[in-house]
């Protein structure tokens, strides 16, 4: 059975002291020890993340990485450096990231082994937009995703990633795919990556429909923005 995981994606929001207020609440709360729980903060609060979470059982990672190990990429991460900081989990290809900074399949690609390489856990994004969904090309659109992202990677390495579906129209918007489109999306990843690779949703998920969206058969927990931000609402979360 595979663990229900149950991400925090802070995006740009958080100061260094937030951060750690956030850390001690998170760590007094009451999670099921079947969940687990990890935490993407920016860059600047990773820091804090490795003080304040040694020893516990919560994990915690960052939202992007470049694929080089070093070099002339200014204001670029490798994940040499966030292992330097005891990350184990990279977010990577996050729509925010394709729309606002070029993420192509082919760089997702890039990182993705990258992260592989360095022993990182990659959280692989894909998601289709209204439109496509409209057209219906959300499936033909989120395949090619999952097989560009995973192009190199051998099966048995596959178990090493996880897989977020995040529709573009549902993030951030308050409108959740239904929990039946998102078995469907699910089902059709699972059936390309197989069993043993963990499948989270993510777009709009809070506590008020956590448990419908992750009760589904292919559903291993969720990839959270807005409702992480706020420690109890995540434990909220991490209840359902
Ligand atoms: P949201 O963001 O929960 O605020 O919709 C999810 C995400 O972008 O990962």
């Amino acid at each position: 059975m595979l663990p229900t995981t149950i991400i925090a994606n802070w995006k740009m929001h958080k100061s260094v002291a937030e951060a750690a207020d956030f850390i001690a609440v998170l760590k007094k709360a009451d999670v099921p020890t079947d969940r687990e729980l990890v935490i993407c903060p920016p860059f600047t609060s990773l820091k804090v993340a490795q003080v304040e979470l040694e020893g516990s059982a919560i994990q915690y990672g960052a939202q992007n990485m470049h694929w080089e190990a070093d070099g002339a990429y200014t204001g670029e991460i490798s994940a040499g450096m966030l292992k330097e900081f005891g990350c184990t989990y990279v977010i990577i290809g996050h729509s925010e990231r394709r729309l606002y900074f070029n993420e192509t399949n082919e760089t997702v690609n890039k990182k993705v082994l990258a992260a592989l390489a360095a022993g990182l856990t990659p959280i692989v994004c894909v998601g289709e937009t209204l439109e496509q969904r409209q057209h219906g090309e959300s499936e033909g659109h989120v395949k090619v995703q999952v097989n560009a992202a995973l192009l190199g990677i051998e099966n048995k390495d596959y178990q090493r990633v996880i897989m977020a579906y995040e529709p573009i129209w549902a993030i951030g918007t308050g409108e959740t795919a239904t929990p039946q489109q998102v078995q469907e999306m699910h089902h059709m990843i699972r059936s390309l990556v197989g069993e043993p690779v963990r499948i989270v949703y993510g777009g709009s998920v809070n506590a008020a429909n956590a448990t419908e969206l992750m009760g589904q058969l292919d559903v291993n927990g969720a990839l959270v923005g807005g409702a992480s931000l706020d420690a109890i609402e995540f434990a909220r979360i991490a209840n359902c």
